[in-house]
Order: C-alpha cells, then sequence, then structure tokens
C-alpha cells in the first residue's frame, strides 16, 4: 500500500519540526537550601550559562521543606514540583541543573514522578547524593556546636524530620538501622530500604542520557566531599569513604547507577574549589557542552576550523584566564544555612533571645 503525496509530505513536515524542536532544549536551575533565584548568585549563574550554551535556561524556587514534599505529593498520586510540570516551555524534554540540596529535588523529580516531561541531562555541583554525615550549621560557635549536637542526637525523629529539611538527607553511618526507618527522604530516594525497593525509581533514573557528578575537591560542606559521586562511608563506620563502585548502591544497582555507568552514560568530574565555588573555565568544561544544542555545537566545531574563529578562541581563553580563578558562587549564601534554620534552631534550644553569632 503507497502513502498518498499529502502523507508523506506531512510525515516530513513532522520530521523536520520534531527535529529542529529537539534540538534546542532548555535547562532548568534547581538551586541550593539558602538560596533562592533572586539571589545574586544564582541569577548571575543561570544568565551565565545560557550566554555560554545559547539555550534558554529557567531557575525554579522550592521550599526549603520541599525535598519532602516532593516525596509526600508523589506518593499519594498528586503533582510533583507542579511548576515543571505545567511549563509548556518543557514539554520537549529538559536538562536539569541542580545545586547542592537542589540535586535531590531534581532526582525526585525525575524519580518519584510520572507523566512530566523528560529530562535527558542531568548536571550535579555538589549534590549530597549518598547523604551528608553532619551538619554544616553556622560555624564554630558554642550555639552552634551544642545545636550540632542536639541534631545528631534527635535527628530522627518525628519533629525534626518534619521541620528540618537537611534531616532528610543526614545519614549517619552508625545509626543507620535509625536512618532507614526513620528518615523522610533520601533512604526512598536512593531505594536504600529493603522490601520497599521501586522499580520505577530506577526505570526512571536509568532512561538518562547523561548524568554528570561534579565533586570539588575542597568542599567542606557536605561530609563526605565523594557524596557528590554517590560515595559514602560504609554502614557503621565513619571510614573509609568508598568510591561509588564499592557501595552496596551501585553493586546492587538499586537506583540504576551501574547501568547508566556501564552504558558510559556516568561523568565523575572533580574541580578544584570549595562547595559550589565551580569556575567559568569548568563551566563550559563540564557543564556547557551537556546544555548545548546538536546543531550550534555543530556550528562551533566547523568554525573552531576558521582562522577567524580561531581569533575570537584566542580572545576569549585571555578573559578566560583573568576570571577562571574567580568562583561563581563568591560571596552567594549557598553553602551558608540560611536565617530561617538558625532561627528555628535557637527556638528549638530556647535561645531565640541571644544574638545569633554571624557567618562565619
Ligand atoms: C549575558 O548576555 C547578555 C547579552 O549579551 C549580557 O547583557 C549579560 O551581561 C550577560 N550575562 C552575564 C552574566 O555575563
Ligand atoms: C512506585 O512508585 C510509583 C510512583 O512513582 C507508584 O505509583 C507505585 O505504586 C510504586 N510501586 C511500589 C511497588 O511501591
Ligand atoms: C559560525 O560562523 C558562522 C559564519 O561565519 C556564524 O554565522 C555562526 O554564528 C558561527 N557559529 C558559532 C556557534 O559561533
Amino acid at each position: 500500500m503507497a502513502f498518498s503525496l499529502p502523507v508523506i509530505s506531512s510525515i516530513v513536515i513532522f520530521l523536520f519540526t520534531f527535529i529542529s524542536l529537539s534540538q534546542s532544549i532548555p535547562f532548568i536551575i534547581l538551586h541550593g537550601i539558602g538560596d533562592q533565584c533572586s539571589n545574586r548568585g544564582v541569577k548571575r549563574f543561570t544568565e551565565l550559562l545560557s550566554n555560554f550554551s545559547g539555550t534558554k535556561g529557567y531557575c525554579i524556587s522550592w521550599r526549603w521543606n520541599m525535598g519532602f514534599l516532593v516525596y509526600a505529593t508523589c506518593g499519594t498520586g498528586g503533582n510533583c514540583l507542579q511548576q515543571v510540570k505545567e511549563m509548556k516551555e518543557l514539554r520537549n524534554g529538559y536538562n536539569i541543573v541542580g545545586l547542592s540540596q537542589g540535586n535531590l529535588i531534581g532526582r525526585g523529580v525525575l524519580q518519584f514522578c510520572a507523566g512530566g516531561p523528560p529530562v535527558k541531562n542531568f548536571i550535579s555541583l555538589g549534590g549530597p547524593h549518598a547523604g551528608t554525615a553532619s551538619v554544616p550549621l553556622c560555624g564554630s560557635g558554642v550555639l552552634c556546636i551544642i545545636a550540632d549536637r542536639l541534631i545528631k542526637s534527635e535527628i530522627y525523629t518525628e519533629y525534626i524530620q518534619d521541620h528540618l529539611a537537611p534531616s532528610g538527607y543526614l545519614k549517619l553511618p552508625n545509626a543507620i538501622p535509625s536512618y532507614l526507618e526513620k528518615c523522610r527522604f533520601l533512604p526512598k530516594l536512593n531505594n536504600e530500604v529493603p522490601g520497599e525497593k521501586n522499580s520505577s525509581y530506577k526505570e526512571r533514573f536509568t532512561s538518562l542520557q547523561n548524568l554528570v557528578l561534579i565533586m570539588f575537591e575542597h568542599d567542606t560542606v557536605l561530609i563526605p566531599k565523594e557524596t557528590s559521586w554517590f560515595g559514602y562511608y560504609p554502614d557503621g563506620t565513619f571510614n573509609p569513604v568508598l568510591p561509588p563502585q564499592q557501595t552496596n548502591l551501585y553493586a546492587e544497582d538499586w537506583i540504576g547507577l551501574k547501568t547508566l555507568d556501564e552504558a558510559g552514560k556516568v561523568k565523575y568530574i572533580s574541580v578544584p574549589g570549595n562547595h559550589l565555588g565551580i569556575s567559568r573555565r569548568d563551566m563550559k568544561r563540564y557543564v556547557v557542552p551537556y546544555l548545548v544544542d546538536k546543531a550550534s555545537r555543530k556550528r562551533s566545531i566547523e568554525n573552531d576550523s576558521g582562522v577567524q574563529s580561531k581569533k575570537i578562541e584566542q580572545t576569549a581563553t585571555t578573559i578566560d584566564k583573568k576570571t577562571s580563578t574567580k568562583a561563581i558562587f563568591e560571596g552567594s549564601s549557598s553553602y551558608f544555612w540560611p536565617s530561617s534554620i538558625k532561627s528555628f534552631v535557637a527556638e528549638l534550644l530556647g535561645l531565640m533571645e541571644e544574638p545569633l553569632p554571624p557567618d562565619t
């Protein structure tokens, strides 16, 4: 049976439209816990990534206990991160760029949510993917030390789990049974609870085209920093730090990390700098290539061979050298705990009247 001409031409038109649309997909930024889209650091980061990649970027706001909410609303069949689902700009698929805790929100959206637009590439900057074993509170003041102790001893209680988002991914190697039983978010996200593993989470996670895991060599916020790569402590002890491949999550492929890795889709990247302190040069090297649409990547490869573009390239490198050591997030609040958490802790301790120590 032969297709009639109109049918063929509409298929051609369809394919053409489809291809040109799929060549330029937008990205979303999910910021860290102490941050918001309107903050200078996040704004600049979003804008720079858009400028470098030539694709559109949207910063998505989330509330500080959203990590828990994403699971809660999805588990009961509600819509997850409604904003993402409703954005028609993302309809043909999108990339996720996660900053710190924003990575767990992003994975929640990817893994828990049915029926959302497809996520293509996931680029993670300093994400506590395997948990974090410390509460990087507010420095070394006496109040902070007391609060840190208190939180550690009570972290898996209902009250703290309900009110303090980071408790949803605080994983103390010496308290694994409580963690598995009481911690609300990470054990589910990582399919860690025996008998409660959900294969849909794994299916959606393995649908990624690329997973880029960026670790900061001098990260003092995430303990251990290797959690950015899914590395972590063995159950029961604080040493040594296991590389991702030696963790149970990987070996037993609870969420499909091994599957992705064996397909060559996981990039383990290590960059200098403290938490989120990425340089422009490293952004261009490790983040931008995953956001650039295929057509313009091809053009820039073609242009690279031209003399004209070499000159441009050289100028760009010179500019880069001047600015590359300066971290994008310098001065941003990204890695400080927000005052709302500090006051929450103060309230918990009954110390509300006392002045809080300044950020250190
Ligand atoms: C991004 O590009 C626009 C337009 O060229 C420019 O005005 C803006 O300053 C750039 N943003 C950053 C952060 O460099
Ligand atoms: C897995 O999670 C999905 C939601 O993403 C839910 O619909 C399904 O019932 C869950 N399956 C199991 C076995 O819990
Ligand atoms: C490559 O060069 C052509 C013409 O020289 C120009 O139109 C195009 O914008 C350039 N592409 C990139 C990605 O720089």
